[in-house]
């Protein structure tokens, strides 16, 4: 039966181009699972956009000299053009900048003040004498008190992912002048998250479906007691406090953001030109929500981001939230300000996007840390896409082209192999269906490689080029019977690889997209006319890795 599926992605800060780490964090998780439920017959609805407010952007500013405005137009338009060029294919990925994110953001703050979840209270936080302004979030640094991290940032330390309150923070310094700050109060509006800890133990108690890293850290988190937490902030750049007497302030970015997954289902049932139609992803309690995200963002979806929608009531929390660990690189995270990062326009620059897919993909850090190395890129992208996947292809193909006329050939009668390797294809469908669905995406992945290799072993067994001659009708049978696996890998590897699925659907001869076929097996049909085939996927020199840090050091 169709089902209907939610799905958000986190909201990259558009300050900085994106690197290889964000990919495998969640964009081609969630790409995968959106296009596997899309392909079922299922209605999808996968938003996100680009979170264009608080300090992340604020700091970028004001090292670089320019406005927050340019710096989100710098790169709002570079992670466009990352999602077109490698086929992550949100419904809609706006930002948090348009009137309908304002309206919708200050509507859930206004309706939680109302219900008492939402109350003022002053605090006292840290002020910089020498640049005369508070230091909100990660303008101010220090040690982290959970994990003793020297340079954890304000609002949340990168080493433990525990959130920050800046007052229980020892050696504190100021990120623009690194001067020590003197606290000062000043006065803002909380969350009133204590108020949701017992309900947020019974709901995180029944998600058995979640990930032991996710539900390990929310479980560790609430143990420890739910403190109420400001969501306002001294700071000029950000959605507009609803209230007089902060006009000021503006509203904490990421209370702000988490609401971009329903104002962006808004903003999409709108441009359908069907505005009520976001609660058909909201208000039916029968739809799943999965959000995809970095291992970082884990707290915001588990824990205040379920607390705001229990106090607002009436639109359904996540189901799933299948974080991801990180793909380091040189041993170390991915760090933008480190500069140790491989740009993904960069490698688009160079490469094709599946190879980058499939890597990703196979290398996804789903249940520890995974890294990136361009020595393994390269030996995933010769001995399994090219090897493997590729060539199994591109031999079948080559050899139906040259002596079948190009033409399916009719198959004789099936013996035990034959059928067994039919067997396979079908069942490699529904294994790899069910794998994804339970966002095992390595598993899935390698369970349709699985196949490529078991239709690779069947065809030297059978070896149809000897046959050709002698015996046509039966090498025409192999050829079909492994024509017939080619076919059910094009629909699996469809989520993972669309643009080589595309290209093999019309290798195979068979007309319209991949799309139009579902999750099902297409079988060729004897006498359909093939294209003259071309390569799948490129080889790559292994001196691509040399050449690549070469580039990276010298960029440096
Ligand atoms: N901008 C945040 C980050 O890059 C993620 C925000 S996710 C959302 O870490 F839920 F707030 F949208
Ligand atoms: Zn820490």
């Amino acid at each position: 039966m169709a089902e209907k599926i939610f799905i958000g992605v986190a909201w990259p800060y558009t300050n900085g181009p994106l690197h290889l780490g964000h990919l495998a964090g969640c964009y081609i998780a969630a790409d995968i699972f959106a296009r596997y439920h899309r392909l079922k017959g299922d209605s999808v609805l996968m938003v996100s956009g680009s979170d264009q407010h608080g300090t992340p952007i604020t700091l970028r500013a004001e090292e670089t000299g320019v406005s927050p405005q340019a710096v989100v137009d710098q790169y709002r338009s570079s992670q466009l053009d990352t999602w077109e060029r490698l086929g992550i294919g949100f419904d809609l990925f706006t930002t948090t900048g348009t009137d309908n994110h304002r309206e919708v953001v200050q509507d859930l703050f206004s309706s939680l003040q109302k219900k008492g979840f939402i109350y003022e209270d002053t605090m006292s936080l840290p002020y910089c004498l020498t640049d005369m302004r508070f230091l909100p979030d990660r303008f101010v640094e220090g040690t982290c008190p959970n994990c003793a991290n020297p340079s954890a940032r304000g609002d949340q330390c990168d080493v433990c992912g525990k959130p920050m309150n800046p007052a229980d923070m020892s050696h504190l310094r100021c990120r623009l002048c690194g001067n020590p700050p003197e606290f000062r109060d000043s006065k803002h509006l909380f969350l009133k998250l204590s108020a949701f800890q017992d309900k947020l133990l019974e709901w995180t108690g029944q998600q058995t479906q979640w990930r032991p890293n996710v539900l390990n850290f929310t479980r560790g988190y609430l143990k420890e007691g739910l403190h109420d937490r400001a969501v306002t902030r001294d700071i000029n750049w950000g959605v507009p406090v609803p209230f007089p007497g902060y006009e000021e302030k503006r509203i904490y970015v990421w209370f702000e953001a988490v609401i971009g997954y329903l104002s962006a289902s808004k903003e999409w049932a709108q441009l359908q030109g069907k505005p009520e139609m976001w609660r058909e992803f909201w208000q039916d309690p029968g739809v799943r929500g999965y959000y995809f995200m970095g291992k970082d963002n884990i707290p915001f979806h588990t824990i205040i981001w379920p607390a705001m929608l229990m106090g607002y009531d009436g639109l359904n929390l996540p189901y799933h939230v299948p974080a991801n660990e990180y793909m380091n690189l040189g041993g170390g995270k991915f760090s933008k300000s480190e500069r140790r990062a491989v740009w993904v326009s960069d490698y688009l620059e160079r490469y094709d996007p599946d190879p980058l897919r499939y890597y990703i993909a196979a290398n996804m850090p789903e249940a520890a840390d995974t890294e990136f190395t361009w020595e393994e890129f390269i030996r995933r992208n010769n001995d399994e896409l090219v090897a493997t996947y590729g060539n199994l292809v591109h031999r079948v193909l080559t050899m139906v082209y040259r002596n079948f006329q190009g033409r399916v050939p009719q198959p004789g009668k099936l013996d035990e192999e034959d059928q067994k390797v039919m067997e396979h294809a079908e069942r490699a469908l529904e294994e790899v269906g069910k794998h994804v669905s339970v966002c095992s995406f390595r598993l899935a992945l390698s369970t349709a490689m699985g196949l490529a290799q078991a239709a690779n072993r069947y065809l030297d067994a059978k070896a149809p080029w000897k046959a050709l001659a002698a015996d046509p009708q039966a090498a025409g049978t192999s050829l079909w019977v492994t024509l017939v696996a080619i076919s059910a890998l094009k629909t699996a590897m469809f989520p993972f690889l669309p643009f080589s699925s595309r290209l093999l659907h019309r290798f195979l001869g068979f007309s319209g997209e991949p799309e139009e076929v579902g999750w099902s097996l297409q079988r060729p049909e004897p006498g359909q006319a093939l294209p003259k085939p071309e390569a799948l996927f490129v080889k790559l020199d292994d001196s691509v890795a040399e050449e690549e840090k070469r580039m990276a050091r010298a960029a440096l």
